[in-house]
């Protein structure tokens, strides 16, 4: 039997229960637990194999439940919230005490998100807790877009996926952290740089690649596919220079001459970055399936979403 359900109150039981159960957001799905409850949350680290420094973000639905977990609100993170939530940004606040030590990696700050998905917004509505929901997928792989793919991924070490449909969004969110009245941009993701910016004024930006625990969230080695990965200057000639190859190609707007034994996914026709977002993981997924030799992609834009594009792809291609 499938673990795939639209039952609301069943998810709402299982997370009182202390259970895990995948929800879908606007960006991705996330593996949640009660933050108040240590062996729930301790069971998201063993499903994700995820190391216990890398801290994990609560998701509330209203600002009500936000002085629950932070204090010291900077106006730069009032106004951001105001602007984008519910939405695919993450605020990194002063904590209350009250959250456990487990959730920050022992942090004095918390990652916090009201996310856009009417069915996860419903289920906290209902619950007098807020989630901590790390991507659903095994540390190291390609973040879900669907229901589907977390059963692919968990369907013996969960007892219930939420069914939400296709994620929107598409990418993890942007996640903002602050240092006196200067934001910084912790990690690219579904609201871009720019339209950050035209909110908050010039942030710094810290979202570099690196293999250190110290700062967590950035792991240079993330969301790849299982079949090898890899960017090339240029797709149609490396697809000539390999002609017996099974490739995989994810192109922004071009399409290509291929060979019968190869796949292409152009992710959007018309040029429009956020489609391409939207679509870059399940492409992924979708290409991971088919026993190919390698997958190739391209550079893409350097400006808004293209820039989160391009971080997450260097992340899958290293
Ligand atoms: O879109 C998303 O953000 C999804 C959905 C499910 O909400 N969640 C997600 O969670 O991407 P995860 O665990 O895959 O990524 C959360 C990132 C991690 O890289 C973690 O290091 C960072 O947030 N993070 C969490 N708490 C933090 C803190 N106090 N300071 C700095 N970074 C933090
Ligand atoms: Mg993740």
């Amino acid at each position: 039997m499938s673990i795939i359900s639209s039952d609301i109150t069943k998810a709402k039981e299982l997370l009182e229960a202390g259970e895990v159960v995948a929800i879908p957001t606007e960006t991705v799905y996330g593996l949640a637990a009660n933050i108040f409850n240590e062996s729930a949350v301790k069971k998201i680290f063993d499903i994700k194999q995820r190391p216990l420094f890398n801290p994990l973000i609560v998701h509330i639905h209203d600002l009500t439940q936000l002085q629950k977990v932070a204090i010291e609100i900077p106006e730069k993170a009032k106004k951001l919230a105001d602007k984008f939530w519910p939405g695919p940004l993450t605020l990194v606040l002063k904590k209350r005490d009250t959250v456990p030590d487990l959730i920050t990696a022992g942090k004095d700050t918390v990652a916090v998100r009201i996310p856009n998905h009417s069915v996860s917004l419903n289920l906290l509505k209902h619950l007098d807790f807020p989630l901590a929901a790390p991507s659903a997928n095994p540390f190291n792989a390609i973040s879900p877009t669907s229901a589907e793919h977390v059963a692919h991924y968990f369907s013996d070490q969960l007892k219930m996926v939420l069914q939400g449909g296709t994620c929107t969004r598409g990418l993890e969110s942007s996640i903002v952290a602050f240092d006196g009245d200067e934001a910084i941009l912790l990690r690219l993701g579904s609201i871009s740089a720019e339209e950050i910016e035209s909110e908050v004024g010039k942030l710094s930006i810290m979202n570099k690649a690196t293999n250190k625990p110290t700062a967590p969230g950035m792991l240079s080695k993330h969301y790849s596919p299982a079949t090898p990965f890899i960017k090339v200057e240029n797709i149609q000639s490396f697809i000539n220079d390999h002609p017996k190859k099974k490739i995989g190609i994810i192109s922004f707007n071009e399409g290509f001459k291929i060979n019968a034994h190869s796949t292409q996914i152009i992710l959007s026709p018309s040029g429009d970055l956020r489609e391409a977002a939207s679509k870059l993981y399940s492409s992924m997924h979708q290409l991971d399936l088919l026993d190919l030799d390698l997958i190739i992609t391209e550079s893409f834009p350097d400006r808004d979403l293209g820039r989160s594009i391009n971080d997450r792809i260097s992340r899958a291609t290293k």
